[in-house]
């Protein structure tokens, strides 16, 4: 089955053209073949399962608005075209991961720059705002974790303080007012993020995660394909990814070699094509490409 989705954006209350975004989630193929659904690898048994994490001692941050607005989190908007894609965007994740029985997504895109942050933020609070279960956001984009900046926390702690300095992630997580939206910060940049987001302490918070409370949602803010070997590497312990497209700065080469390099470890649940209205990448392009 084949889901298709355009929205036109008309900006966002009276912001600039440059603001305006036209979100595509092409839900492109229904995923098939062995490759792209086997369960991702397994914890080999001597890895140590952490602790169940709890929820109650996890910090309460009162958001200006100004500040969430400023930074085009959906959550501080009541209507507009620009809530209406989110939610578009959220049912349409939401329905094909159910449908899987899946519950972490990452969020990727091919290169810097392109909007993996602000959609992978405005993917969850939508999740959050709507159902009545947790949704988490973990950055992991290790080497440049900014998430806590679009919510207007400068230097923070976060994942990698907890897979490098032991602390715990009770500790970590932050609660902005969204729902039930929590954060899992990124916290200092480190370089070796490759080896980091794939030892075996990052891979059992992972399963922690996803199979403690199953109906939660996780979604990963994940690097640049392109740039890094994170991805790849971290790909098979999400259980999808979502590929957001530039328009206008993403060539449909990249997006071609993006697209080939996780053909066969993740299914791609679709691709968002973010900033429109500066095309050199066309819609009709991607779909063409998504459907080869
Ligand atoms: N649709 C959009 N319209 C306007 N600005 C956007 C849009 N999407 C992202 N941005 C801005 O572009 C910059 C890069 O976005 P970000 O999500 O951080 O990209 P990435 O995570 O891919 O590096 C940020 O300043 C962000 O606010
Ligand atoms: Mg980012």
């Amino acid at each position: 089955m084949v889901y298709r989705l355009e929205t036109d954006w008309h900006g966002i209350g009276n912001k600039k053209a440059m603001d305006r975004i036209r979100t595509a989630l092409d839900l492109y193929r229904e995923v098939k073949g062995t490759s792209a659904t086997e369960a991702p690898p397994k914890r080999s048994s001597e890895q140590g399962v952490p602790p169940p994490i709890t929820y109650t001692r996890t910090k309460s941050l009162t958001i200006p608005r100004a500040v969430l607005q400023g930074h085009r989190v959906m959550a501080a908007y009541n209507k507009g075209a620009f809530v209406d894609a989110y939610k578009i965007l959220r049912t349409q994740v939401t329905h094909r991961l159910r449908e899987n029985g899946w519950n972490v997504v990452g969020v990727t895109s091919p290169g810097y720059g392109e909007g993996k942050t602000l959609t992978a933020i405005n993917l969850a609070v939508s999740l959050a705002m709507e159902t009545t279960q947790t949704v988490l956001l973990v950055d992991s984009d290790l080497q440049d974790p900014t998430v806590h900046k679009v919510f207007g926390v400068q230097d923070c702690l976060g994942l990698a303080d907890y897979l490098l300095d032991d602390l715990p992630v009770e500790d970590l997580l932050v609660h902005p007012g969204i729902g039930r939206f929590v954060l899992l910060p990124g916290g200092r940049a480190i370089s070796n993020s490759t080896e980091i987001l794939t030892s075996p302490k990052m891979v059992a918070l992972v399963e922690e995660l996803k199979h403690r409370y199953p109906s939660r949602f996780v979604v990963f803010d994940l690097p640049p394909l392109l740039h890094t070997a994170d991805v790849l590497a971290f790909s098979p312990y999400t259980d999808a990814l979502l590929m957001v497209v530039e328009e206008g700065k993403t060539t449909g080469e990249e997006l071609q070699r993006a697209l080939g390099l996780v053909r066969d470890s993740r299914p791609v649940l679709g691709t968002v094509l973010n900033k429109a209205g500066r095309a050199s990448l066309s819609l009709a392009d991607m779909k063409a490409m998504l459907s080869s």
